[in-house]
């Protein structure tokens, strides 16, 4: 399929442009969700080092996490210019509000890592999703653990043949929050493996979200009842593991309780380095935003997208990039 937006949009540019003008340059509108989130604003780097490598200028709007501050954002962007829409969605519904302004305004939109429902995806044909598949890290993170755990019986603390663990999930809407937890809970059953959650909760991808959550935890357990912290993230993880090195733990000491995130934040990476987290899933930003700068020049150039061009399969105008597993043990 061939996307004509360049040729139409030239036509209504040369309509007002004198004779020997230079034509446009290719332009797009990206709007992040919130530029406090640690991944989040690590992607928004990347996504204005792929726009300048491929020649595509960027105007940049942050929501602060607010949803009609981002609809409001969108609507003044379609008012003043039919730029291809970049969006991170501040939640799943926005985004389909996002696109309903889209579709009337006839301009496409790539979303990207906070996903719409399919049914709103699928109902606009230029409306595209580039994401993870969330599965794959809450599967791997089960395999961390699987394997340390099989590398280090102690770990078992208290020898009762399950492992007891914390699980502090991301913001309970998002699609990443809830795959990965499933996930992370249906490999380690079939591994064969008994886990026990002791506790639950949400900390929204925060780091201070975490710092505090544990803070709370230790009024009613004990670090040493606790066999395992997963975190799905490692703003979170770090945020834990600020926390548990207050407590004389996961400093080389001797104390330890096995911690995993998921994004590889430089700062995680380090901190699995130091064998201070055993392990986090590397969330590749770098190629998120390489695909949404792809798909929105080709819309300005009229070049039609193809698999070829992004890299990956497409499937109804979604793109999962993978993870990779990252860990000391590997
Ligand atoms: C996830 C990422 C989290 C957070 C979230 C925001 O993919 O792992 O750290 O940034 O996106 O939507």
């Amino acid at each position: 399929m061939k996307y004509m937006l360049r040729t139409v949009m030239a036509a209504a540019v040369l309509g007002t442009m004198s004779l020997g003008a230079q034509a446009a340059e290719d332009r797009a509108n990206v709007f992040y969700y919130s530029l406090n989130d640690t991944f989040v604003n690590a992607l928004s780097a990347d996504m204005r080092d792929s726009a300048e490598a491929a020649g595509l200028k960027l105007s940049e709007y942050d929501a602060t996490d607010d949803l009609a501050k981002q609809l409001t954002q969108v609507q003044t962007a379609l008012a003043q210019n039919k730029n291809p829409l970049i969006v991170n969605p501040v939640d799943a519904l926005n985004g389909e509000a996002v696109l309903r302004n889209a579709r009337r305004a006839k301009v496409p939109v790539i979303f990207f890592n906070r996903k719409p429902l399919d049914k709103v995806l699928s109902s606009y044909q230029d409306a595209w999703y580039v994401g993870t598949s969330a599965d794959m890290a809450g599967e791997y993170q089960a395999q961390i653990l699987i394997d340390y755990l099989s590398s280090h019986p102690q770990a078992d603390k208290n020898g009762n043949g399950q492992i007891e663990y914390v699980l502090i999930k991301g913001e309970a809407t998002h699609q990443d929050t809830q795959q990965r937890t499933s996930s992370f809970i249906r490999t380690m059953m079939n591994s064969g493996i008994a886990g026990e959650p002791l506790y639950t909760g949400n900390a929204d991808w925060s780091y201070s979200k975490a710092v505090n959550m544990m803070r709370e935890l230790l009024f009613t357990h004990k670090l040493s009842e606790i066999e395992a912290i997963i975190c799905n993230n490692d703003a979170m993880a770090l945020g834990v593991l600020n926390e548990l090195q207050a407590h004389g733990y996961n400093n080389g000491s001797g104390n330890f309780i096995p911690l995993i995130g998921i994004d590889a934040l430089p700062m995680a990476v380090e901190a699995v380095s130091r064998n201070q987290m055993i392990g986090t899933v590397f969330n590749d930003r770098r190629s998120i935003a390489e695909i949404c700068v792809k798909i929105a020049k080709a819309y300005c150039e009229g070049t039609e997208i193809t698999e070829d061009l992004v890299n990956l399969p497409i499937n109804n105008r979604q793109i999962e990039v993978p993870y990779v597993k990252y860990t000391i043990t590997k």
